[in-house]
């Protein structure tokens, strides 16, 4: 029996180095391997054998099963590549790349840097984890200040252990996700002192009950311009220039006080809205303006807080809110879907 076995065997790996079509060798599998195979057969005929020869037999056929399937298994496998490659049409048109596109958020950003570039600002980053003093304290919003209670925002705390390490030498120092890019005016004043002309694109975060108005996630972008001479005029002047050459030359801005604790005075800046051109619609709410701007003279301490003498230097500061802009200008009534994801609402734009 065990030459019956050793015979087939070599057989069958002889006919597998020569098979070249899928069909016969899955014809000669069935043949050897099948129900009523040759190797089937054979060790059907085990069964007859006693305890004894079953014994010395068995495995060797068995390992012979298991090899013969593996090998099948094999040579398939090789054909079946084959196959494939040999069915390669190169004239066929390849399968094109997907691209993808620039978010809703970043056209609008991209249209506001080239703006302000043109007008001679710096673009600048700033760190979206931030100590409580840049974000709050630097920019005249003192530890109790009801102002605070406006950007409610997400406090980490950190603790520094000094060089002994006890706990009781440690010192916490509050750390924010900042809510607002404010903080980096400070920053950039530091850094390049006046005068001083930059803007801030970034992403800020609040601890927020979200609606369709209001996100954790928010984006904003800063300016600050510092020099000798600014007036309030110059301000109004930029800001018109800039909301001109997004929004079409014949749109008005309009300006009324507004309280921010970092600027004096503080303004909010209307501009005419652009659906109807101040007549009044739903996208202004019947009022003919849209609330774009919040804007200032920069406040004398803030000044101080970043290294500028304010008997030398004024200058004015204004954040827009990018979320806004992009829902404005892209028609999109929930402010959620701008961070969420979904490629059924990123694909329209
Ligand atoms: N930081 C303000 C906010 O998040 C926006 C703002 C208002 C920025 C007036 C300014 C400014 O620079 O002058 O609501």
């Amino acid at each position: 029996m065990k030459e019956k076995l050793e015979r087939l065997k070599k057989e069958v790996l002889e006919k597998l180095n020569a098979v070249k079509d899928i069909g016969i060798l899955r014809d000669l599998e069935i043949k050897i391997m099948g129900r009523k195979g040759e190797l089937t057969e054979i060790l059907r005929q085990l069964n007859e054998l006693s305890l004894e020869q079953k014994k010395s037999i068995g495995k060797f056929a068995n390992d012979i099963k298991l090899e013969l399937a593996e090998r099948f298994k094999q040579a398939a496998e090789i054909l079946e590549k084959e196959k494939k490659h040999a069915f390669v049409d190169l004239t066929l048109p390849g399968e094109g790349i997907r691209r993808g596109h620039l978010h809703p958020l970043t056209q609008v950003q991209n249209e506001f840097e080239d703006i302000f570039s043109s007008l001679g600002f710096m673009i600048l980053d700033g760190p979206e984890l931030e100590s409580d003093y840049f974000n709050f304290e630097a920019l005249n919003i003192t530890k109790l200040h009801p102002a605070r209670d406006m950007q409610d925002t997400f406090y980490v705390a950190r603790t520094h252990a000094d060089s002994t390490g006890t706990d009781a030498d440690k010192t916490a120092t509050d750390l924010v996700m900042r809510t607002h890019t404010s903080p980096v005016q400070i920053r950039a004043m530091k850094k390049y002192g006046a005068p001083l002309r930059c803007i801030v694109p970034g992403r800020c975060f609040r601890s927020e009950a979200t609606d369709v108005r209001h996100e954790h996630t928010l984006n904003q972008i800063e300016g600050l311009m510092i020099d000798k001479d600014i007036s309030w005029a110059d301000m109004k002047g930029v800001l018109e220039a800039v909301v001109r050459r997004l929004y079409g030359s014949e749109t008005k801005l309009r300006m009324r006080p507004k309280f921010y604790p970092f600027v004096e005075p503080g303004n909010n800046g209307e501009i005419t809205c652009f659906l109807c051109k101040g007549v009044g619609c739903r996208l202004c709410k019947q009022s003919g303006w849209l609330e774009i701007v919040g804007s200032g003279m920069v406040h004398p301490k803030v000044l101080v807080a970043g290294g500028i003498d304010p008997k030398i230097y004024q200058g004015f500061a204004f954040g827009f809110g990018l979320d806004r802009l992009a829902m404005l200008k892209y028609n999109i009534s929930d402010i959620r879907l701008l961070n969420g994801g979904d490629l059924r609402f990123l694909e329209q734009f």
